[in-house]
C-alpha cells in the first residue's frame, strides 16, 4: 500500500532532510586525501545526536553503521572503515535522518583531491541525470517516466544504470512502497499522485551495469571494477511539482 502524505507531514520530512542536507554540507569540507570513511561516519553520529535526530541506517536489518561510504567500484552499502581516503578516488555517503519520527534518505558522491577525467565526467552525468529523474516526479505522470529519462541520458553519455537497487517511497519507515526503477518505459507504471514521497537515487557505473555483494552481505561492488557513482534526493510530489526534501535551496 501507498501511504500518502499531508502538507504537514511533508514538512516534517523536509525538516528531516534540511539537517541531513546541512550534514552532507560538512562531509563535502570533511573530504580530503587522508580523511578515514570511519572518520565521516562518527561525524555524522555526532552531528546527528546534536541535533536530536537519529541515524535510521545503524541497525537497519543489522547494518552496522551510519552512513553506507561506498569508495570507486563500489555501487552501495560499503562499510565505512579506518583505511584513508586517497587522492583521484570517488566517495559516495548516503544516509537516512530520522527526526522526530519522520525520516529523509539522500546519498552524495564527492571527489577526493583530483580525479580523472572519466570519474569527473561520471559524477556529472549520475548528478545530471538525478535531476532529470526528478523533473518527471510530477501527478499524471508514471514511474516509468522517471526511470526512462534517467536511463535514456546516462545510457547516452556512454555509462550504465544499475539495475539491482532502485529508489523506494519513505515516510516513518525506510523503504515504503512504491519501488522506483532508475531504467524504464515512458508510459509504463504506476501512476503518481499528489502525496507520494519517494527517493530517486540513481547509480551509475562507467563498465557493465551489473554487481556482486562482497562477503560482507552488503557492500554491492561493479562485477567489472568500472567506477561507480550514486547521488540521491528525498521528494515529495505536489500539485505544484516535485519538491526536494533533502535540500537547502
Ligand atoms: N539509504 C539507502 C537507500 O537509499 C538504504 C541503505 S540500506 C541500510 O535506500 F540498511 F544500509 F540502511
Ligand atoms: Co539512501
Amino acid at each position: 500500500m501507498i501511504q500518502l502524505k499531508s502538507m504537514n507531514e511533508i514538512e516534517k520530512m523536509r525538516e528531516a532532510g534540511q539537517l541531513l542536507a546541512r550534514c552532507h554540507q560538512e562531509i563535502e569540507k570533511l573530504i580530503k586525501p587522508g580523511v578515514t570513511t570511519a572518520e565521516i561516519d562518527q561525524f555524522v553520529e555526532d552531528f546527528l545526536a546534536s541535533h536530536g535526530a537519529v541515524p535510521e541506517q545503524k541497525g537497519y536489518h543489522g547494518y552496522p553503521y551510519a552512513t553506507c561510504a561506498s569508495i570507486n567500484d563500489e555501487i552501495c552499502h560499503g562499510f565505512p572503515r579506518k583505511t584513508p581516503l586517497k587522492d583521484g578516488d570517488i566517495v559516495t555517503i548516503d544516509m537516512v535522518v530520522n527526526l522526530n519520527g519522520w525520516l529523509a534518505d539522500s546519498a552524495w558522491s564527492y571527489a577526493v583531491g583530483e580525479i580523472s577525467e572519466t570519474a569527473q565526467k561520471l559524477l556529472d552525468v549520475t548528478k545530471t541525470s538525478l535531476f532529470l529523474g526528478i523533473k518527471e516526479a510530477v501527478p499524471g505522470n508514471r514511474i516509468g517516466d522517471i526511470g526512462h529519462a534517467i536511463q535514456t541520458y546516462a545510457e547516452g553519455e556512454g555509462f550504465s544504470v544499475v539495475r539491482e537497487f532502485v529508489g523506494h517511497g519513505i515516510g516513518q519507515s525506510m523503504h515504503e512502497e512504491p519501488q522506483i526503477p532508475h531504467y524504464g518505459l515512458k508510459g509504463k507504471g504506476l501512476r503518481l499522485k499528489e502525496g507520494m514521497v519517494i527517493t530517486i537515487e540513481p547509480m551509475l557505473n562507467v563498465g557493465d551495469w551489473r554487481s556482486k555483494v562482497d562477503a560482507n552481505g552488503w557492500t554491492a561492488r561493479t562485477v567489472d571494477g568500472s567506477l561507480s557513482a550514486q547521488y540521491e534526493h528525498t521528494i515529495a510530489i505536489t500539485k505544484d511539482g516535485p519538491l526536494i526534501l533533502t535540500t537547502l535551496e
